[in-house]
């Protein structure tokens, strides 16, 4: 395939060349971000499945390194996550130097001496700040009885309370969560399942489990957990997509609050991401409580093998921080891009065009708010229109553009694609995707994060996200306002360039 220079992002991780899906065991040591992911050294498409590896000082940057933890002629190496093992608990370090411990899917390829296509859980660990893995003598060191080939995706914590380490797997047709407790990582004991229960749907396959407390409303008395689950399909907006359950944990059952009634469809059910480009999402090790950083694959599997990017297929979703808030009455997830990506913004003059006033009308942003990657900030204030927002990436002409709209009727926000630049590389690239957000008053802010070829929109506190991937054209560089059928007031509008003049 040609190679897209112009799709390239700048601010969100891809490996150099090859297919990538999941993050794998991202934490922070010593002052460096790590990133894992599932990669294929040697195609852009999925298989011989690998741990790559990437560091960075602010998430935004990253240098990759060779791959972690290669797939071989017996297995493949799946998904999972690394935990800093400081009490030495597993005693593969020591104290003053504690061992870096992954825990990941083995796939045991037929005509290995175990079962056909056998997933069970391994581990590896590293001695010297996660440059070099070793392998742990015992492989693996959990399987299911009998072994089940639908068994995986290890998310490891340490549980404060308890003393122990929990891990989150799960047997991803059944479907359903496992969970497991361990004071070393290498034996594990069954603590209790969830599910099936909550969304499940003919076919579904539950995914990359994460199990993690945030206080609510800030309030460290108030803690609840939440469970983090990739669905597919069934996500909101097709093919697979980051759910997520609010509820307790009490050291060996995890209890779900405020499921919606049985049988109730997608829609029904709170979600990390409504866009269509978010899956697979966990958090990063490492980091004080305070702030628990998530990142997220940004595709689909309805579609991830026909982007048409090259040399590379695949990339991530910026880190964002969580928080739990009640909103409508009930504690909902809520993202803000991490604080090295606030600093990166703040560290770049913004253009301001507060106070315009549109009727009926469409009007192109004037130069110099022209650019492939921006940061856009807006509070608008709909005066009798039906709809209005923007189009980004979009041409002076205003034929090509991906479209944000509010629409004060229906009283959703919108991401529509459909004419964001190359949408034909599949039938299953949907176009529109929609979310419910009420602004009775007609006052909506939206955070738009674009990149060379994404769109990121926040509203609501980041109780409403959407991740969309678009392939705009090199000339698609313009932000269109617009409002339809009646008045609406672009009280604040901030354009940062982030691709002009820096670095
Ligand atoms: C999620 C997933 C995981 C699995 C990995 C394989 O996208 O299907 O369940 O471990 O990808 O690459």
């Amino acid at each position: 395939a040609n190679e897209t220079p112009q799709w390239r992002p700048l601010l969100h991780y891809t490996p150099r060349r090859n297919w990538m899906n999941d993050p794998n065991g991202p934490f922070f040591y010593k002052g460096v971000y790590h990133l894992f992911y599932q990669y294929n050294p040697e195609a852009p498409e999925w298989g011989n499945m690998s741990w790559g590896h990437a560091t960075s000082t602010d998430m935004l940057h990253w240098h990759e390194h060779d791959v972690a933890l290669p797939f071989s002629e017996t297995k493949d190496i799946f998904s999972g996550t690394v935990v800093v093992d400081k009490h030495n608990t597993s005693g593969l370090g020591t104290t003053d130097n504690p061992p870096l411990v992954a825990l990941y899917t083995s796939v045991f390829k037929k005509n290995a001496s175990n079962a056909p296509d056998v997933q069970a859980q391994s581990l590896a660990y590293s001695n010297d700040e996660g440059r070099t893995w070793k392998s742990y003598h015992k492989d693996p060191v959990l399987t299911l009885s009998p072994p089940s080939p639908h068994f995986r995706d290890p998310g490891v914590f340490w549980y404060e309370p308890g003393d122990y380490w929990v891990m989150a797997t799960v047997v991803a047709n059944a479907p359903k969560v496992k969970l497991y407790k361990s004071t070393n990582l290498t034996d594990w004991t069954l603590l209790s399942d969830f599910g099936p229960v909550g969304l499940v749907q003919p076919g579904i396959q539950w995914e990359m489990p994460s199990l993690f407390p945030l206080p609510l409303d800030g309030n460290p008395t108030q803690l609840k957990w939440i469970l983090m689950l990739g669905v597919n399909p069934w996500g909101v907006s097709g093919g697979s997509g980051s759910i997520y359950y609010v509820g307790s944990f009490d050291g060996t059952t995890f209890r779900p609050e405020g499921l919606p009634p049985e049988g109730a469809g997608p829609a029904a059910y709170d979600w990390v991401d409504h866009g269509a480009d978010h899956y697979a999402a966990i958090v990063f090790a490492g980091l004080p409580a305070a702030r628990p950083v998530t990142i997220g694959w940004m595709s689909n599997w309805d579609y991830a093998s026909q982007v048409p990017t090259a040399p590379w297929k695949g990339q991530m979703t910026l880190p964002m921080t969580m928080a739990l808030r009640t909103i409508d009455g009930r504690p909902q997830l809520c993202l803000t891009p991490d604080g090295h990506y606030t600093a990166l913004v703040a560290a770049h003059a913004a253009l301001s065009f507060d106070g315009m006033r549109l009727s009926s009308e469409r009007r192109l942003l004037p130069e110099p708010a022209r650019g492939q990657v921006m940061d856009i900030d807006i509070r608008m204030h709909m005066h009798g229109a039906d709809r209005a927002g923007i189009f980004v990436r979009a041409t002076v002409d205003g034929h090509v553009g991906t479209k944000i709209v509010y629409d004060m009727k229906k009283q959703t926000l919108t991401v529509d694609r459909s004419r964001s630049g190359q949408t034909g590389f599949s039938p299953r690239f949907s176009h529109e995707h929609s979310v419910s957000v009420p602004a009775p008053a007609g006052e909506v802010s939206l955070h738009v994060i674009v990149d060379r070829n994404s769109v990121e929109v926040l509203s609501r506190n980041g109780s409403v996200v959407m991740t969309d991937l678009v392939f705009p054209p090199a000339d698609a560089e313009r932000v269109m306002t617009f409002s339809e059928n009646g008045m609406t007031e672009f009280s604040h509008m901030k354009v940062t360039l982030l691709d002009r003049n820096q670095e």
